[in-house]
C-alpha cells in the first residue's frame, strides 16, 4: 500500500531523529539514545547554560562533529524528491537539528528545534548565523558585539519551539499528515497529528509504533530509508 497524493492535497510531514538514524546520527530515546548517556537538564536547558556554558558547548561540539560527518540517506532524498514534485503543497517540518534534509536537496525545511550549525547571541536580537565551530574544553565562550555570550541556535527544554505560527497554519491547511521516525512523546510536536486528524489522512513511518499511535490512520512499520522511496503515489 502507498500514500496517494492527488493534485488537491496539501501534505504536512513531521520528521524526527529516526529519519537520520540510518545516516549514523543517534536518536534520543531507545538503545544507544543520546538521553541514555547525557542528562537533558545538564546539557540542553537554559539552566545548564547559566550554570556551565562550557559543558553545553562541549555537548553541542560533539554533536556538530557527529552530524558534520553524516550524509543523507534514501529517506531524506525521497522527501526532497517529493518537495520538487509538490512545491509549496509540501510543508516539511523537522524536529532534527542536523542539516541532512538540506544536504538531500530540501529547500524549505522548517527546523522547529533549531539548527546545529547555527549559533546566536544569548542576549540581543542579532539573528542566528552559520557556525560550524567546535569548542575545546576550557576555551572561552565567544562573545557577541553586545557583550552577550554566543550560544547554540537550539530550542532547549523549557524554551518555545521556532516558527509555531507557520507550523499551525500548515497543520490546519493539510489534507495528508505524515510523521516519520519520531517517538511521539515530546510536545508540542507529539500533538500535531491530533490537530490534523479529522480533516487529514494521518500516517506514521518507523520501525515501531509511536506513543501517539492511536491518532494515525495507518502506520507503515519499517526503516524510513527503506520505506519512503516507494511510499508516495502522486496523481
Ligand atoms: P526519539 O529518539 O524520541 O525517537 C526516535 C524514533 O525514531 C523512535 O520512535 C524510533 O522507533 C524511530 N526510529 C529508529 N530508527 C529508525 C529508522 N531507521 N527509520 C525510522 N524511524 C526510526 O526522537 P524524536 O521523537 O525525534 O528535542 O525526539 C523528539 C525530540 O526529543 C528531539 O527533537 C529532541 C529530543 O529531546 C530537543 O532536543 C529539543
Amino acid at each position: 500500500m502507498m500514500i496517494e497524493i492527488s493534485a488537491a492535497d496539501r501534505v504536512f510531514i513531521l520528521t524526527g531523529a529516526g529519519i537520520s538514524a540510518e545516516s549514523g546520527i543517534p536518536t534520543f530515546r531507545g538503545a544507544g539514545g543520546i538521553w541514555r548517556t547525557y542528562r537533558v537538564e545538564e546539557v540542553a536547558s537554559p539552566h545548564a547554560w547559566q550554570r556551565d556554558p562550557a559543558m553545553v558547548w562541549e555537548f553541542y561540539s560533539m554533536r556538530r562533529r557527529a552530524a558534520g560527518a553524516a550524509k543523507p540517506n534514501p529517506g531524506h532524498f525521497a522527501l526532497a524528491a517529493l518537495e520538487s514534485k509538490l512545491g509549496e503543497r509540501l510543508f516539511l517540518c523537522t524536529q532534527n537539528v542536523d542539516n541532512l534534509h538540506e544536504q538531500a536537496g530540501s529547500r524549505r525545511a522548517v527546523h522547529m528545534h533549531g539548527e546545529l550549525f547555527k549559533s546566536r547571541c544569548d542576549t540581543c536580537r542579532r539573528p542566528p548565523f552559520d557556525d560550524s565551530r567546535t569548542y575545546e574544553p576550557r576555551a572561552e565562550i565567544p562573545r557577541c558585539e553586545c557583550g552577550g555570550q554566543i550560544r547554540p541556535h537550539i530550542c532547549w527544554f523549557g524554551e518555545v519551539p521556532y516558527d509555531l505560527d507557520r507550523i499551525f497554519q500548515a497543520l490546519s491547511d493539510c489534507t495528508v499528515f505524515l510523521a516519520v521516525g519520531t517517538s511521539g512523546v515530546v510536545e508540542p510536536a507529539a500533538s500535531f497529528v491530533a490537530r490534523a486528524r479529522g480533516r487529514a489522512r494521518t500516517y506514521y513511518v518507523g520501525p515501531e509504533e509511536p506513543a501517539n499511535a492511536s491518532a494515525f490512520t495507518k502506520s507503515f512499520l519499517g526503516k524510513s530509508g527503506g520505506l519512503l522511496p516507494n511510499l508516495f503515489d502522486c496523481k
